[in-house]
């Protein structure tokens, strides 16, 4: 069945879109499964799009082979072996070349193969003739690396109405900066006020804070899931979540020293799939360390919020943390920051400006440091909008939680939490 890509509707509309580099700020391209893809080219840019596609974090499962030549190099290949599960097939031909072409490589594929074309034509009668054919997907060229990789991961994603399966992974640029309270207040205020069905899931096996900090005390939770990752389905996972609000369930930590934690790179990919397959969005609050999984949580993560103290250690490991991610990430928005427990009385601190030219970039939020609500809100078990549902830091939350779903384009919300910003910079300077 062919479904209608955003560059066949700008085709309906006679508008030819440049290639994109990036997503946009609500956009959600679920990762596509193992399978195997294999692309004819018949530009070095298509190819070099392809290329730069299959190391996109969203397509590491699959396996793909690029080689040029169009359709007629397809049909040839195809004649005498197995097609894959995906074909992307680039032409540079007149419509009736093409339809010619897919007319011949349909007698050599296999039907459970879906066919990409990427075509120069920008015409109704033609679409509606790949349509007919069943082609999955028509992108116009030049097609950017991240065309690619919608086009792919969009064959794949479930049609349902319901977007889900957003990840958002939020990590201390230093210890005890704060990063596990901003991840349960954001969480939080995306399930209160968003009424978007969320899940923390406490990575801090050992000491992990979201049971106390949310007045919760499971039995179980992601100990279980990780320890028995062959148990993992949708019944599993329901009974290790603990519902801590309407909306918000939380996949705690043991917070216990009887069994050491040394996990291997790949330990949490059963239990994530298993949640982005079935809750809208996903907070990770994610330890302060360097290991092969915290790496490749934040690196597959659809969002990623660090958060750093005002201090040339947090300026540092920030920067490196962002430098990495962006290379990791290159189709991805850049990591967001926000600055924590900013303000302490008789201390000097590295300004939220020198913070935005280093990280080439400008905090999401400057949090002040504010003892009295925080400390209450932790001895209590309650979140900061619980302790004072009107004050301006849980206002930031709630911004927070807009920007980390996609809800507002940070650059707009961004203003709304500049005056406390510009307040901070002319305290500060
Ligand atoms: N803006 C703030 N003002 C005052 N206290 C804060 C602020 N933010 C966090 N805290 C307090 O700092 C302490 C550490 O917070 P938290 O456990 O969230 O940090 P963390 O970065 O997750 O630490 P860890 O490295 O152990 O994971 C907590 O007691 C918390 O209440
Ligand atoms: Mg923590």
């Amino acid at each position: 069945m062919m479904k209608q890509s955003h560059q066949a509707a700008a085709a309906e509309n006679e508008t030819v879109r440049a290639p994109s580099d990036a997503v946009g700020p609500d956009e959600h391209i679920a990762p596509a499964p193992r399978v195997s893809i294999q692309a004819f080219c018949e530009t070095v840019e298509t190819a070099a799009a392809v290329q730069a596609a299959r190391d996109d974090r969203r397509l590491v499962k699959t396996h793909i082979k690029i080689q040029m030549g169009g359709a007629t190099a397809a049909v040839e290949a195809y004649r005498n072996s197995p097609t894959p599960n995906v074909i992307v097939i680039e032409s540079e031909n007149r419509a009736e070349e093409i339809l010619g072409g897919l007319d011949q490589l349909a007698e050599v594929c296999d039907s459970g193969t879906r066919v990409i074309v990427i075509g120069r034509i920008n015409d109704v009668t033609f679409y509606r003739e790949l349509t007919r054919r069943g082609v999955s997907e028509y992108l116009i060229a030049p097609v950017g690396t991240i065309d690619i990789v919608r086009a792919i991961c969009g064959l794949f994603s479930s049609s349902s109405a319901k977007p889900v399966g957003r990840i958002v992974a939020i990590l201390g640029a230093k210890g005890g900066i704060g990063a596990s309270t901003i991840a349960h207040n954001i969480a939080w205020a995306i399930a209160r006020d968003l009424a978007l069905d969320s899940v923390v899931t406490d990575l801090d096996l050992a000491f992990g804070t979201a049971g106390l900090d949310y007045n919760q005390d499971p039995p179980q939770g992601i100990a279980d899931a990780v320890f028995s990752p062959e148990r993992i389905d949708t019944a599993f996972v329901d009974r290790l979540l603990s519902k801590c609000a309407d909306h918000l369930s939380l996949l705690a930590a043991p917070a216990t020293l009887d069994r050491v934690y040394d996990f291997g790179v790949d330990a949490f990919d059963a239990i994530l799939d298993a949640l982005r397959n079935s809750i809208p969005c996903v907070v990770l609050d994610v330890p302060h360390q360097w290991t092969g999984w915290t790496k490749r949580l934040l690196i597959s993560a659809d969002d990623i919020l660090l958060v750093a103290g005002p201090d040339l250690a947090n300026l540092r490991n920030a920067k490196n943390l962002v430098d990495m991610l962006r290379a990791a990430r290159p189709n991805d928005r850049r990591p967001y920051y926000c600055l924590n427990q900013v303000g302490v009385p008789k201390r000097p601190e590295i300004t939220p400006a020198d913070f935005a030219k280093a990280l080439e970039d400008p905090p999401l939020a400057v949090i002040p440091f504010e003892p009295q609500l925080f400390g209450t809100a932790a001895n209590n078990g309650q979140m900061i909008a619980e302790v004072s549902a009107n004050h301006k830091t849980a206002e930031m939350f709630r911004q927070l939680a807009q920007i980390l779903t996609g809800r507002t384009e940070a650059k707009q919300s961004r203003s709304g939490l500049l005056p406390m910003l510009s307040k901070l910079m002319k305290r500060a300077g």
